[in-house]
């Protein structure tokens, strides 16, 4: 595996591989790999000839007073993660590399990034729009694997990149669980024991609205209170949101019908955390999509 650090060589990398006749996979990432982000890796090396791998804390998508300083970083540890992953390159600019000067330029994805995550970070998606438009735009054609635990962020990728007719295909990746049931999430680490043990709530409470979706359920408000109720059995945990949502545009539907994401946000002490399910209702038949659960062992 190569570490690469210039943009123009990763271009360069990439034009070669795709002359050669190879297909290019792109796994964006910040870092600190947990089996989400390796199982993007492993999609990557499934499907295509080179896989690169980028590991950027985007300054651009964190507000003013978010966890950008204390991020969780080690470079050494995913570099062999990377490396066991069989990845051909993992691309790690700098900051100046990036942004060589304050970006004047931005991307911004309109209505899809208003609510849910949107309305407590409003300036959240641009930043990850930006910056994932810079990568496409590094990469060149490719696919570009996306985690679904990130729900809005991956409708607001592939309608960035349907609008703006880049030549990337988006491809979504199942969810990864604890064993326990909670989303994977490089954030997991600020979790103290206790919280820890508390956030499991999130995943209990998709669960449940998930449950009386399957029952018959097809009432939006009904769907939230159910989640409002379960998370506020916790007090550790604070919740954001729970709302209900068709998984393409996000928009809202009542009575709840097609593919429809169930989402919530909550703040567990300091530590904001996110996850969803997505459930298929047709007709009477629903199917439920929770992800995969890592097993122990794999951790
Ligand atoms: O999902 C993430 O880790 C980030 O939002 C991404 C897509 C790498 C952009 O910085």
């Amino acid at each position: 595996m190569k570490t690469i650090e210039r943009i123009a060589e990763l271009r360069a990398a990439c034009e070669t591989a795709r002359h050669g006749g190879q297909t290019v996979g792109l796994v964006p990432t910040m870092g600190y790999f947990h089996e989400g982000h390796r199982s993007l890796m492993r999609a990557a090396r499934a499907a295509d000839g080179l896989v690169v791998v980028t590991i950027f804390v985007n300054p651009l998508q964190f507000g003013a007073h978010e966890d950008l300083d204390g991020y969780p970083r080690d470079l050494a540890g995913d570099t062999a993660a990377a490396e066991a992953e069989g990845v051909d390159a993992l691309f790690t600019p700098s900051q100046a590399e990036m942004y060589p000067e304050p970006t004047r330029t931005t991307v911004h994805v309109d209505g899809l990034t208003a609510d849910l995550c949107g309305a407590a970070r409003p300036t959240h998606f641009d930043g990850v729009t930006t910056v994932v438009a810079k990568l496409f735009s590094i990469v060149g054609p490719c696919t570009a694997y996306f985690g679904r635990k990130d729900a809005q962020q991956l409708a607001v990728v592939r309608r960035m990149a349907a609008d703006l007719n880049l030549p990337v295909d988006i491809a979504a990746c199942p969810l990864v669980r604890e064993p326990d049931g909670l989303a994977m999430s490089s954030r997991n680490a600020y979790l103290s024991a206790e919280e820890r043990r508390a956030a499991t709530v999130l995943s209990s409470a998709l669960r449940t609205a998930a449950d009386a979706v399957g029952a018959g359920e097809r009432d939006r408000v009904a769907i939230t209170r159910l989640i409002e109720a379960t998370v506020a059995t916790e007090p550790l945990v604070a919740l954001e949101y729970g709302e209900v949502c068709r998984g393409t545009d996000l928009a809202v539907v009542d009575p709840i019908d097609g593919e429809m994401l169930i989402a919530v946000a909550a703040q567990v002490g300091r530590t904001r955390l996110i996850d969803n399910v997505t459930i298929t209702i047709a007709g009477a038949e629903v199917t439920t999509d929770l992800g995969v659960t890592t097993q122990e062992s794999e951790l």
